[in-house]
């Protein structure tokens, strides 16, 4: 029962959404795509974390959750994209700077970067040593620096 409610809940809901006035349904997208991204990042930094504690001798090393850990950072990483379409640099708070959408190529070869390495860390972590594996660590957290230091308010 609750969940027919629920269920008719959300289709009354898509229902307005989609029925929005135009101006009003992008406000819609810009502040979901907004929620979507800053969501993304909060689950890399959750997954991160951990990745970091091992990297850093302050969690014990543990091959199988580093795996899976890494493989979750890759995976988020391929969908951030999605978050910064166009019309997006506002309509919620953000701490995204307007310069993504206006040097859009660079900011995706930053992204691109972060992807690349995300994805080296997770394939490595099957066999490489531990210390190869901290320093793929450090390549993957520069790439996060690399583009807050350009695209991210401090
Ligand atoms: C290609 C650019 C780019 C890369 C790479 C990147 N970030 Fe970010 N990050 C951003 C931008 C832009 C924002 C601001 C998003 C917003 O507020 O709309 C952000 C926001 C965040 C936030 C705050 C989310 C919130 O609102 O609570 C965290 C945490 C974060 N990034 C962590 C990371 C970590 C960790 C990495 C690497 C493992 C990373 N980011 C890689 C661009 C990037």
């Amino acid at each position: 029962m609750n969940a027919i409610r629920r269920f008719a809940t959300l289709c009354a809901f898509s229902a307005a959404a989609f029925g929005a006035a135009g101006a009003q349904a992008q406000q819609v997208d810009a502040e979901d795509a907004i929620a979507y991204r800053q969501s993304l990042y909060k689950l890399i930094l959750w997954n991160f974390g951990t990745l970091s504690g091992m990297a850093r001798d302050r969690i014990e090393f543990d091959r199988e959750e580093f795996r899976m850990r890494a493989l979750r950072v890759s995976n988020f990483s391929r969908q951030l994209s999605e978050g910064f379409g166009e019309g997006t640099a506002t309509g919620a708070p953000t701490d995204a700077l307007p310069d993504i959408w206006t040097n859009k190529a660079d900011f995706d070869t930053k992204l691109a970067d972060f992807q690349r390495e995300a994805h080296k860390l997770y394939t490595m972590s099957a066999s490489a040593n531990e210390e190869a594996l901290k320093a793929q660590f450090s390549a993957v957290a520069g790439t996060c620096k690399a583009c807050h230091d350009s695209y991210r308010k401090d």
